[in-house]
């Protein structure tokens, strides 16, 4: 039933004609040019690329440019304020002799910028540009191929007449594209985005963009090298999932059946039902159960079989063998488990030692310290397994989250940190498994050490889950992406606009919430010499923390870099995990003051055992001053921007005793009611009253619905993307990006297959002016199509913004999903407006989408200055007029 509506998809595609298995007659070759043409530099923003900002495009854009030696083009970053043409030479090669693969790396570097000049006055946000490449890729032979396709530090490209936005910034190659090239010359148009977090700050401003072609005889693929299992000790698997990353290189769909072991040493399952279904030239994880049959297997042997559409025919994809890896019971394992998002993931795990546990109770629990890695750093390797070997009796289990990617996908934000937290829980399950019988593990004890991008993961530990932190050691971290590379060379904008973009991103600023850390031990390190993560990061977040009166230990390595080896074990480092890991304190009781910062609700962990559940004004930081009369016995808070808090069933013993006043308002927390069922309202009247209605969450905003757009990377099961056949490629490029930035999973469906108790988070796509797709929970009146009069925003006020209808108009923005999920709306008027939207579904960090963005042809090359409208979304998913532009 799900395959008659699709089937009608590929129509108005051309039909491949070979079979996709029998071996062409005419050798396959394929090759990219040697020359390409180059133009610019041009000035960009730190991550400012989402958003469009491309000057050429508002002359229609480079792909209407044709090379000329005499053109010249104004930019603010060259020399006479203008750039010509120049063509640069590709480093090429077809690999290991075989024709139908082929590579080319450009080295892109522009001399006719004073580098120097500027960066003495703008810093490192003077080495970020823009540009564009041209060339060309040859398919030889007189048959169409499928081509899949690599784009290393590339985001977005055109090939021939075909866009896309996405690409692999980050070298990944866990996500190419797959294409369908014709005999004969292609242009490819790509666009270069300098980008000092990922290429560096030092020495020359280049870019190395790495290209790679490889001719495919379509079918499945098994990709090599990505199964994913766990490691095994004594003999027993210590977890029992694994995962491997399917390709489509089809031009149909492809219908997985079955997941089979080749011989019985193991036992396989499928997680999900068959079919798994990828779309054409789709890229998908899928995930298994996986057990030892008979112990002393050293390794998987497995296949699939599929079905592609309009076949009958079940095939078989070779045989795909991966080792499993035995270890001591003492040492780093690898451990497997279900991130949230409906994905298999891993943590390197090391249990206490036998000298740790000497003089343990054995009905002791121990602290976790968890290791957050660096930016691309891979977790299953001997430099993260090794980060402790000079600290080997820690008393403690030690954790190493992958992230899910070697940047932890969003920097340990949302989707990071939810992996960490899936990491953390399936230690209880490890000692079930491998049936421990030493100490268990206190999991909200937990020390977070972390190394750069995992330093600046600390700093978010740390103000996001302070209940849980027992201390915390960044090294070589940055303070926030806003102040890694400054976003002066943005196109300027309406500063109201830079105001939301700014508000979107306060979670992330680390700076501003510091407060939430106080009374943790801190101890901060960071090499003097550090020309990767500057120690002004470090030195910024002690002077701010001795401001505040929450200081913290900082030690700067004098003529030490970013990094080295034993950076996480250095004597002061040693000290204080001893210190902080020494025998178990005193239940800690509150401090009798201390200071909550909110800027999102949902991602704060409890503070003092406070749990902010919403804030007043979305967009602004929510404050509370806790105040502990001990002589009366009665706790002050004052708030400020705070709608709704309650209490942690931890905490009950503290927030039970006393008397409570809030703003002033003498407040009776209910006997007769646990604390998780009593919240704390802030009526519009300014008073406050304690509140049993647990069914506010059935009609306002909460939760992990909270945030800004990237809200969505909170989600609960895989990604539904709903589409039709209009949309479907760029359906395909949305999971693509998903897939390549996070390791997320979306599944693509068609609107009349959507399951309401399945899968996570929804993206829905839809185009023209007929009315859009209803919510499926709650209301969806705020942001809606009126088939006559254009797209309409409904204001906090009940006043109507209509844009009419036209060119490139489009939209993205949150809705309420069911039981607390959310559905992210792409929509436009047309196909150049859903390309726009599109490319806004969050991908990179530091881009600051709100929660809703109507986007016009003027992004394309004022980028966020050239919106339409944006803005935050309330507690009843009504504009929040003061932090919306109409
Ligand atoms: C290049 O531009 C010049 C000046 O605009 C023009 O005269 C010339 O014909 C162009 N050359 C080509 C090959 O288009
Ligand atoms: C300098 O800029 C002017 C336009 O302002 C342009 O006509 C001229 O060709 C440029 N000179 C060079 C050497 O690029
Ligand atoms: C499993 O299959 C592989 C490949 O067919 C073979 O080498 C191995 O010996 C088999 N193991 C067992 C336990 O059957
Ligand atoms: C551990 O066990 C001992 C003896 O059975 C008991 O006295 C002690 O209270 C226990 N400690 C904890 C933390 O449960
Ligand atoms: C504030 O409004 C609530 C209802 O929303 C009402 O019960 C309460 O009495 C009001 N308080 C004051 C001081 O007006
Ligand atoms: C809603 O979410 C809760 C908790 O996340 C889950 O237990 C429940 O099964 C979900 N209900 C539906 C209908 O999906």
């Amino acid at each position: 039933m799900l395959i008659s509506l699709l089937s009608n998809w590929f129509h108005l595609l051309p039909m491949i004609t070979q079979q996709p298995f029998n071996p062409s007659p005419s050798p396959a070759s394929i090759s990219f040019s040697e020359t390409w043409h180059l133009l610019g530099p041009f000035q960009i923003g730190t991550r400012e690329a989402t958003w469009g900002a491309d000057p050429l495009e508002q002359i229609g854009g480079f792909r209407s440019l044709s090379y000329n030696e005499s053109d010249s083009y104004r930019s603010s970053l060259a020399v006479n304020g203008t750039v010509g043409w120049s063509t640069l030479t590709a480093e090429s090669s077809s690999s290991a002799g075989n024709p139908g693969n082929a590579k080319a790396e450009l080295l892109v570097r522009f001399d006719n910028t004073d580098w120097q000049s500027l960066q003495s006055v703008y810093g490192w946000a003077a080495l970020q540009y823009q540009g564009w490449a041209r060339g060309k890729i040859t398919v030889g032979g007189n048959q169409q191929r499928t081509v899949v396709f690599y784009t290393d530090q590339v985001l977005e490209f055109w090939i021939d007449d075909e866009h896309q936005f996405g690409g692999d910034f980050y070298g990944y190659r866990r996500a190419p594209l797959v294409l369908h090239l014709g005999p004969g010359n292609h242009q490819i148009d790509i666009r270069i985005t300098r980008d000092v977090r990922a290429m560096g700050g030092v020495g020359e401003p280049t870019v190395r963009i790495g290209l790679e072609a490889e001719i495919s005889e379509g079918g499945l693929k098994l990709v090599e090298g990505t199964v994913l299992l766990p490691d095994m000790v004594d003999g027993r698997l210590v977890s029992s999932l694994g995962s491997v990353n399917l390709r489509n290189e089809e031009h149909h769909w492809i219908d997985v059946l079955s997941l089979e072991a080749v011989n019985v040493s193991f036992t396989l399952a499928m997680k999900e039902n068959p079919p798994f279904r990828l779309a054409p030239g789709q890229s998908r994880p899928l995930s298994f159960d996986v057990a030892l049959a008979y112990d002393a297997a050293a390794e998987v042997v497995f296949e699939i079989t599929y079905k592609v559409e309009h076949s009958t025919e079940v095939i078989r994809t070779s045989q795909v063998r991966q080792a499993v890896h035995s270890r001591e019971a003492e040492e780093p394992q690898k451990v497997t488990y279900l991130h949230p998002g409906g994905i298999v993931s891993y943590a390197i795990l090391r249990p206490p030692s036998a000298k740790a546990l000497r003089y343990a109770c054995p009905n002791a629990s121990l602290a976790v310290v968890i290791g957050l890695h660096g930016a691309g750093v891979e977790t299953d390797s001997d430099l993260v397994r090794q980060t402790f070997k000079d600290a080997p009796d820690l008393k403690a289990w030690v954790l190493f989250p992958s992230g899910v990617t070697t940047w932890s996908g969003d920097d340990w934000h949302r989707w990071g940190s939810a992996d960490t937290e899936a990491a953390i829980a399936a230690i209880p399950e490890w000692i079930k498994t491998v049936g421990w019988n030493g100490p268990n593990a206190d999991i909200n004890r937990r020390l977070v050490t972390g190394h750069s991008n995992g330093g600046q993961g600390v700093w978010y530990a740390l103000t996001h889950t302070p209940d849980n932190i027992v201390g915390a050691t960044p090294v070589s971290g940055y303070s926030s992406i806003q102040a890694y590379v400054p976003y002066s060379f943005w196109y300027e904008a309406d500063p109201g606009v830079n105001a939301i973009l700014q508000s979107a991103l306060a979670d992330y600023r680390h700076e501003l919430l510091l407060p939430n850390g106080c009374g943790i031990p801190i101890h901060q390190q960071h090499g003097s010499l550090d020309d990767n993560v500057p120690p002004f990061h470090s030195r910024r977040l002690s002077q701010i923390q001795s401001q505040i009166d929450c200081p913290s230990e900082y030690v700067e390595l004098p003529g030490k870099g970013h990094w080295f080896q034993g950076v996480m074990t250095t004597q002061t480092l040693l000290e204080f995990y001893a210190k902080v890991l020494g025998d178990r304190p005193a239940p800690a009781s509150l401090s009798s003051s201390f200071d909550i910062v909110v800027a999102n609700p949902g991602t704060m962990g409890s503070k003092g055992g406070i749990i902010v559940d919403q804030l007043t004004t979305p967009g602004r930081p929510g404050r509370i001053k806790a105040e502990h009369d001990v002589k009366q016995s009665i706790w002050h808070l004052k708030t400020s921007n705070i709608h709704r808090l309650h209490f942690s069933a931890a905490a009950a013993r503290d927030w039970t005793r006393s008397k409570l006043v809030v703003d002033g308002k003498k407040l009776e927390l209910l006997r007769d009611v646990p604390l998780s069922g009593q919240w704390l309202v802030h009526r519009p009247n300014e008073s406050w009253e304690v509140s049993c209605d647990s069914l506010w969450r059935n009609r306002q905003r909460h939760g992990r619905q909270l945030g800004a757009l990237d809200a969505m990377l909170d989600t609960s099961g895989r990604y539904m993307l709903l589409t039709s056949s209009e949309t479907l490629s760029l359906a395909v490029q949305v999971s693509r990006n998903f897939f390549q930035y996070f390791g997320a999973d979306a599944e693509v469906i068609g609107p009349d297959q959507l399951n309401p108790t399945e899968g996570g988070n929804r993206v829905i796509m839809s185009l023209g002016s007929a009315g859009l797709m209803p919510a499926t929970a709650g209301r969806h009146d705020t942001i809606f199509v009126d088939e006559k009069k254009g797209l309409c925003v409904r204001g906090s006020n009940g006043r109507l913004a209509v844009y009419a209808f036209t060119e490139g108009l489009g939209a993205i923005f949150l809705r309420p999903g069911t039981n607390g999920s959310l559905e992210l709306v792409i929509w436009a008027f047309d196909l150049l407006g859903l390309r726009f939207a599109a490319r806004m579904v969050p991908m990179l960090t530091g881009v600051g989408q709100p929660d809703f963005i109507v986007v016009g042809q003027e992004c394309a090359w004022k980028g966020a200055a050239g919106v339409v409208a944006l803005g935050h979304l309330d507690n009843s998913w009504n504009v929040a007029e003061s932090s919306a532009i109409l």
